[in-house]
């Protein structure tokens, strides 16, 4: 196996999720390539030094210009907010550095773009953490819809559902805080969570043409972290919007975090002609499945329990009817980029795919504003 030596940037939620993925992927599929946690960069070098040490990082960085100028640096991972994704990504493809880079690619399309330029430009790998397509039940969903079983799609229904920003005494901004500032994360749930429904959804219904809006910040002032003053709050508290597929069909996108009662209630459900699909983040490794060509007194909805050595990426895994989890989806983003690079045939979504999110994203806080229908842009 070849080494890659990874430099990751950010320690938090994202840091781990990907530590542990680039740790496990070899134990588990057969690759060409082998991640080395070469080193680890945050702006608190004690915290930063602690994560290397509990993850197994070889040494430690405190700004990210050092880290990107190394030449023992094969791959920067950008696990840091929204913000700081462009500049990252510029700086590490202009020093010929292959890139993985969190969900959103970048804080809108037109910045998104200069993203997609300097990886073209620099010929380097990239891929985005858009993780929720590799949870064997959806990619078994997309495989489905591929193969035809559900006929001509009428119907689209996302809906990302949290409780946590309900307070109006939380503050926004800095550490933990920095999805509610406007300037460190673009949008509110917007680009964070219906991002990943956006995502799921062009993955497996392809292109949006346009969307119409409708969104809302219910607290509008809160306490700034790192100013101390209460300052109007930037970002959207709740969205929803409908959407026109290329393909024809309708589609409803619902995303907030004043839904008492619920975490991350991450669902879809889509309506073919011949058959439907359910699936539920909460209960991940079920897909549900409707086929109305199945034998009349025994067709029903079936509850597909995605565990078989021929369900997707399953075979790496335990025996057949053993569940894996969250942290899998990542590990198996990992495994795909290393085959994508082993087969010279990229693994999705690039840059340049998860444009597309960004640029309907854009239209649909656009559309929020102005309460008309958007069009969704396309690279020129
Ligand atoms: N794929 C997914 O499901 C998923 C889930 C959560 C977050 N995300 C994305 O991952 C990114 C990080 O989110 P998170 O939840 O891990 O955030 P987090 O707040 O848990 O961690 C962010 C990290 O970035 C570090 N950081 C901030 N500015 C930095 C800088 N200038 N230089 C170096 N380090 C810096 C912070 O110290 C912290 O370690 C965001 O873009 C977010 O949208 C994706």
């Amino acid at each position: 196996m070849k080494p890659i030596n990874v430099g990751l940037i950010g320690y938090g939620f994202m840091g781990r999720a990907h530590s542990n993925a680039f740790r496990k992927v070899n134990n588990f599929f057969d690759l060409d390539y082998q991640p080395v946690l070469k080193a680890v960069c945050a702006r608190d070098g004690g915290k930063a030094k602690a994560f290397a040490e509990r993850w197994g990082y070889q040494s430690v960085e405190t700004d990210w210009r050092e880290l990107i100028k190394r030449d023992d640096i094969d791959l920067i991972d950008i696990c840091s907010p929204n913000n700081t994704h462009a500049e990252i990504a510029r700086a590490a493809a202009k020093a010929g550095k292959m890139i993985l880079c969190e969900k959103p690619l970048s804080m809108d399309g037109p910045e998104g773009e200069e993203m997609v330029a300097a990886v073209a430009k620099a010929k380097v790998p990239n891929m985005v953490w858009y993780n929720y397509r590799r949870i064997p039940a959806v990619t078994l969903a997309k495989k489905l819809i591929d193969e035809g079983h559900l006929g001509r799609i009428f119907h689209y229904r996302a809906k990302f559902l949290q409780d946590w920003t309900i307070s109006p005494e939380l503050p926004q901004g800095g550490q933990g805080l920095w999805r509610l500032d406007v300037k460190a994360a673009g949008s509110g749930v917007t680009g964070d969570l219906l991002a990943h429904c956006i995502d799921t959804a062009i993955w497996l219904n392809g292109s949006v043409d346009k969307v119409t809006a409708m969104t809302e910040t219910f607290i509008k002032e809160r306490t700034h972290t790192l100013t101390g003053k209460v300052q109007k709050v930037g970002i959207d508290d709740a969205c929803a919007f409908l959407a026109r597929f290329k393909n024809g069909s309708l589609a409803t996108f619902e995303s907030t975090r004043y839904a008492r009662g619920h975490k991350a209630l991450y669902t879809f459900e889509i309506n073919g002609e011949h058959a439907s699909i359910f699936w539920d983040l909460h209960d991940l490794h079920r897909l549900q499945y409707f086929d109305h060509r199945d034998e009349g007194q025994t067709r029903g909805w079936r509850s597909i329990h995605v565990t078989d050595g021929d369900h997707p990426y399953m075979k790496n895994w335990w025996v057949p009817g053993l569940a894996i989890g969250y942290e899998h989806s990542f590990v198996h983003q990992v495994a795909d980029f290393f085959e994508g690079l082993s087969k010279k045939k990229p693994a999705s979504p690039t840059f340049r795919d998860a444009l597309e999110t960004q640029y309907i994203c854009d239209a649909v806080l656009k559309s929020g504003k102005t309460g008309q229908w958007e069009k969704v842009s396309r690279l020129k």
